[in-house]
């Protein structure tokens, strides 16, 4: 190894001294200040309001990070009304409760989405388009009016994209009302509350560019044609190796459309999958030191793109998808063994939830 001479070595250490005491310009760090406490923009978790009414331990945590909850299935469409004519609100009004009394914001997920249509209004709406269509209007007008004023936002369609690349998914809706299905859905939700936030939620748009740019395409489309779309949500389940500049990148152009920005599913896995159910491919099975720092380094690096690429009037927060490698889809979903979130098994916090409440903490200009 080359040796350095003398004032080199001066020289550098002043200045890694000097880089460090910038970065250490951070926030009064207080261990105790939950992740609410310390963001700018809500930060909010989806889970199952049943495991945390269950589970004193999980919803302490819950209430003390999250000032913003999602329900992870009893607010989508095969729950809210299984079987026809029965609309199923009782869970929706103990979620509302939940938030209401611990001061969080709900968001609704979701409206319109392919795989969460229940077979009744697919049997029947397969052999009736009209039927559908007036189904679709009634269902949205009853439901968001409904929870008017109280769900503060909506994912108002989810996943309307193919998993991979710009066209549009042919699911159910779009097989059945053709493309349309999209705007009559935001118009209909605008219909029943005009103040709530109306989101188009997808994944993978982070880093599929080509789906990116088909999904900002629909936006300026639908802005075009006076459309009440209010936001972009990045599902953001993202791998270690998804590359930060691209998601930056991908951050930068979505914000450019105006809309709000939500991080609306955020996780990180090591192990990879090819998108579909028990398609996961386990390369890591064992969760190391090393690991542990490189998840804190990425979670930290996300908070800090979203803070910095994201106009402050555009954050409209980040969500974690489940909170702890106990509770998360991924492994289950995958058939994967992995470790994607803040919180361990035993529900202590990681160095990803360090790492995440650092990317909050510290100061950018
Ligand atoms: C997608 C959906 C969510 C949820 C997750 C996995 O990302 O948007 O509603 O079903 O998959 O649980």
């Amino acid at each position: 190894m080359k040796r350095s001479s003398l004032p080199v070595v001066i020289i550098s250490s002043l200045l890694i001294t000097l880089l460090n005491s910038c970065s250490n310009v951070q926030k009064k760090h207080d261990d105790t200040l939950g992740l609410k406490n310390v963001s700018e923009f809500p930060i909010g978790t989806a889970i199952q309001i049943q495991t945390l009414m269950n589970d004193p331990e999980l919803s302490k945590l819950q209430i003390e990070n999250f000032n913003s909850i999602t329900s992870d299935r009893d607010m989508k469409m095969n729950r809210i009304i299984p079987t026809e004519g029965n609309y199923n609100w009782k869970t929706v009004d103990t979620i509302l409760y939940y938030a209401k009394t611990h001061d969080q914001r709900l968001f609704g997920h979701n409206l319109i989405w392919h795989s969460s249509t229940p077979e009744w209004v697919e049997t029947k709406g397969a052999k009736d388009s009209l039927w559908l269509a007036k189904f679709m209007k009634e269902y949205i007008h009853s439901y968001v009016g409904r929870y008017k004023g109280k769900v503060a936002a909506w994912d108002v369609v989810n996943e309307g994209f193919e998993t991979v690349g710009g066209n549009y998914r042919k699911t159910f809706w779009y097989n059945k009302i053709g493309k349309d299905y999209i705007a009559k859905a935001f118009i209909y939700a605008h219909e029943a509350d005009p103040k709530a936030v109306l989101f188009y939620n997808d994944f993978n748009i982070e880093r599929d560019t080509v789906k990116l740019n088909a999904v900002l395409k629909m936006v300026k489309d639908l802005k075009a044609q006076g459309v009440p779309i209010s936001g972009i949500g990045f599902q953001m389940h993202i791998r270690m190796d998804t590359p930060d500049d691209v998601i930056a990148n991908s951050l930068r152009k979505a914000a450019e459309t105006g809309l709000q920005i939500h991080l609306s599913e955020v996780d990180i896995i090591f192990n990879k999958h090819n998108d579909t159910q028990n398609g996961g491919i386990q390369i890591y099975n064992k969760l190391t030191d090393e690991m542990r720092k490189a998840q804190a380094e990425k979670y930290k690096n996300l908070v800090l793109m979203y803070r910095k690429i994201v106009p402050k009037s555009q954050q409209f927060g980040i969500t974690f998808w489940n909170f702890t490698d106990r509770d998360t889809w991924i492994n289950p979903f995958f058939n994967l063994k992995d470790w994607p979130t803040i919180y361990d098994n035993s529900l202590k916090p990681k160095p990803a939830y360090f790492g995440f409440k650092e990317g909050l903490e510290q100061e950018i200009n």
